[in-house]
């Protein structure tokens, strides 16, 4: 067990053998160790207690330390700890898909399972490649996501991900993935519908250019993590719908992180009235208790398959996991009887105002977001818009700001996929408590930084 490792072993075995996500092996053994959890905190191996301001990964929607759920995953364990979804079925697998399609907008009713979000996407775009294809349209392949946004690593997700620093080592990617304006707003010319048009346009310039019988869909998150939760400016969504319509391309919504209640609603597409084609999903899908991600698929683009012998080739052994579906379904049901929909939407202006209560500082450009969702764009004077260098832009997030919350206590995320950001993510069940306490932390934190940066 790794607590009987003391931390000096444990830091000398990470430096030799693991590989973490996105990071520089040379920096492997300083990374903190978070040993245990509970409602919205984390502990590190001193027993120091932390806000998981991010819940986890996005993802942690209950909470830490979820008894019901660890008890789900342990009984399927004994039950049935793993059977393929392939020529065979399993009951928790079908009950979630059930579950999930009475959930899920219109005639969203069928369910495709994988093991996370950048697979869910993935899967979405060779169903769709293959739908056209049967409906005879083989043509249609091409699809367009927007800039910086991101959909996963995998050479296909990434094809669709617009961050060039993580697309670009790994070219040639998939062809046929096209990237529209995104809709960031702070110091734009245009802002609300006029920026919603101008935004929507823009997918549509790419259509019109690449041919309309070329383009398959078109892959948008409800609020843009990557970039720093950019929000859909008013009617974006239902003009955007109205292109793909107008074109017969399809809308998939990704979900990945917007789903099960981060912004008020079971799926975020409810919160700004569209119907997509697909949506994709994973994390709170089982509050990140098991990997389990899921493609939630239209009637329509699943009947040339329920109507022939065609067959979808596509498929991984974990897809649609016996655990990960019975946590899923346990994390589901504790969703709906404590209702954390309802309480994000009772509580998510409290969390906006503590946020806008930073607008005092100078380096506090724009507070954006939704639900328990908010991003903060820094900029060197807030006063006049000016914005940080690349270097300065370095030293405000990974010498200052990143280090400094996380010793005060605060569990963040600090990116510079675009401009600089801090993105925060609590868990559903957070309330005012943590939010004085995120505010706080933020507050002091920038204030030392202009301080040191003047
Ligand atoms: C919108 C979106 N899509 C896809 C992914 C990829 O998900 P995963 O890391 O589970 O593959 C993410 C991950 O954060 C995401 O935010």
């Amino acid at each position: 067990m790794a607590e009987q490792i003391s931390k000096a072993e444990l830091e000398q075995l990470a430096r030799k053998h693991l590989w973490p996500c996105f990071s520089p092996l040379s920096e492997t053994d300083t990374y903190p160790l978070i040993v245990s959890g509970d409602g919205c905190y984390v502990f590190d191996d001193d027993g120091k207690r932390y806000l998981d301001g991010l819940a986890g990964l996005f993802l942690t929607n209950v909470g830490h330390g979820r008894t019901e759920l660890a008890d789900a995953a342990f009984e399927q364990a004994n039950k049935l700890h793993f059977f393929p979804l392939w020529t065979f079925v399993h009951p928790t697998a079908i009950q979630l898909a059930a579950k999930l399609a009475s959930m899920a907008p219109g005639d969203l009713n069928r369910v495709f399972f994988g093991s996370g979000g950048g697979d869910a996407v993935e899967t979405a775009w060779k169903l769709i490649k293959q739908y056209f294809r049967v409906k005879g349209q083989p043509d249609r392949y091409k699809v367009i996501a927007r800039n910086i946004a991101y959909h996963g690593t995998t050479l296909g997700a990434l094809a669709i991900t617009g961050v060039p620093e993580i697309r670009d080592p790994y070219k040639p990617l998939a062809p046929g993935a096209f990237h529209a304006r995104n809709t960031h707003a702070y110091l734009q010319k245009e802002q609300g519908e006029d920026l919603a048009e101008a935004c929507a346009k823009d997918i549509e310039r790419i259509i019109l250019q690449e041919g309309p019988e070329t383009v398959a869909a078109v892959f948008l998150e409800p609020v843009q993590n990557a970039g720093g939760c950019l929000v859909p400016p008013t009617g974006y969504f239902q003009r955007v719908r109205e292109i793909c319509d107008r074109h017969g391309i399809l809308l998939v919504s990704d979900e990945t992180i917007c789903a099960f209640g981060r912004l008020g609603h079971m799926f975020g597409c409810d919160k700004y009235d569209y119907q997509p084609d697909i949506i994709t999903c994973a994390k709170g899908l089982t509050s990140g208790y098991a990997p389990l991600g899921a493609t939630i698929v239209s009637e329509r683009l699943a009947a040339p398959f329920v109507d022939s012998d065609e067959t979808f080739m596509h498929g991984i052994t974990y897809g649609g996991h016996p655990i990960g579906c019975a946590v899923a379904l346990a994390n589901i049901e504790l969703m709906e009887r404590e209702d954390l929909p309802g309480r994000v939407l009772r509580y998510e202006s409290e969390f906006r105002s503590e946020l806008e209560s930073l607008y005092d500082l100078k380096f506090v450009g724009d507070i954006r977001g939704a639900g328990y969702f908010y991003g903060i764009e820094l900029v060197k004077d807030s006063a006049t818009g000016e914005r940080f260098s690349d270097a300065e832009c370095k030293q405000l997030l990974g010498d200052i700001l990143s280090p400094r919350t996380f010793e005060l206590g605060l569990i963040c995320r600090t990116e510079d996929k675009a401009e600089p950001v801090i993105q925060l993510a609590p868990p559903l069940i957070a309330g005012p408590e943590e939010f004085r306490l995120i505010a706080r932390t933020l507050r002091q934190a920038i204030t030392e930084a202009q301080e040191i940066m003047g």
